[in-house]
């Protein structure tokens, strides 16, 4: 630790010799490198108060070079912008500083350094993507990680998954610790049901497990079940239309009967009302004929329908 403080100042004083601006801007403040799956960014606040037209410069120190280098592309930021430190970090195992100062044409801050960075321990890993097929009474199971440079040489360093394995049906579930492999068999399940799989890596490097999201998968096309179900549904429809043909059938028979019967049925009682009121003397109608002997036909014929 003390060496790299030496180192540090040394490089500070000769900067400011070298350069011999004034000294007289805040130095920047909340340096931070953040990292997400072996990308590093370089964030920080300006000090205040710092003019409009200020601009920020970037180096990076490796542990083992010694020299301040600038980074290319961070060599004019402004405020709220951040700098990529992907490239300039990119031994994971080595240990790497940042710093950071303002500047305008005519003066500069103090340089503010950044907590030691080291790439593969302070990285934080984003969850695995997990991909599952049936394979009758089991799941095939695919784990890939994003295939960034950088991560490739996290792979060494995994050490075990555990698999988290849920019945959709009822939500029974187990779990099983295997050696890190990209592809796992579960096997012993049932076959045509879905099971749901969250995946989580664990690594000799950070005690933190990545857990993926839970993945979905049918041990086998549930075929059985779902011909079963169309086979009863299609039944259930054709006895539901057989009923309804039976009962437009019936209906239909009960209404031509209905339809026939009530026309005759007044013509009859009108006869009959005829004949009661004008005696042996009856209006002649289509149907019957004059006559009394004709109208007490026409009337028993009436209490014979009715
Ligand atoms: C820069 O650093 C020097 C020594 O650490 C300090 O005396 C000085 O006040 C600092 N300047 C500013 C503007 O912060
Ligand atoms: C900056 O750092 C200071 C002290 O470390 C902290 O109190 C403050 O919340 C930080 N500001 C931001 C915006 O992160
Ligand atoms: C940072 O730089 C790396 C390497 O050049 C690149 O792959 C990545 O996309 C950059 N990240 C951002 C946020 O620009």
């Amino acid at each position: 630790m003390r060496l790299w403080r030496l180192l540090l100042q040394s490089h500070l004083g000769n900067a400011f010799w070298i350069e011999l601006l004034c000294v007289s801007l805040p130095a920047p403040s909340n340096v931070s490198i953040s990292s997400f799956n072996m990308e590093h960014t370089l964030s920080f606040l300006p000090g205040l108060p710092t003019p409009p037209d200020t601009h920020f410069t970037v180096q990076t120190l490796h542990f083992r070079k010694n020299t301040w280098r600038p980074v290319a592309a961070c060599l004019e930021l402004t405020a709220g912008q951040t700098c990529n430190l992907t490239r300039a970090f990119k031994d994971p195992l080595n240990q790497y500083w940042a710093r950071i100062r303002a500047f305008t044409p005519t003066q500069t801050s103090n340089w503010t350094v950044s907590e030691r960075f080291r790439p593969l321990f302070d990285t934080v890993l984003g969850p695995p993507d997990v991909s599952a097929s049936g394979c009758g009474n089991c799941l095939l199971l695919q784990i890939r990680f994003p295939s960034t440079t950088g991560l490739q040489h996290f792979k060494r360093f995994y050490r075990r998954v555990v698999l988290y394995v849920r019945r959709s049906r009822d939500d029974a579930q187990f779990s099983l610790s295997l050696p890190y492999k990209e592809e796992n068999i579960i096997s012993y399940l049932e076959t045509g049901v879905e099971y749901c799989v969250t995946v989580s890596v664990m690594s000799h490097i950070s005690p933190n497990r990545i857990s993926s999201k839970p993945c979905c998968a049918f041990t086998s096309p549930p075929r059985a079940r779902s011909s079963l179900h169309l086979v009863l549904s299609l039944l259930g429809v054709f006895c539901a239309l057989g009923f309804l043909l039976v009962g437009l059938v019936v209906h239909g028979g009960q209404l031509s009967f209905k339809l026939l019967r009530t026309p005759r049925r007044r013509t009859l009682s009108y006869i009959l009302l005829q004949c009661r009121h004008r005696g042996s003397a009856p209006i002649v109608s289509h149907e019957v004929s004059e006559g009394s002997a004709d109208c007490q036909q026409a009337a028993s014929a009436t209490t014979e329908l009715l």
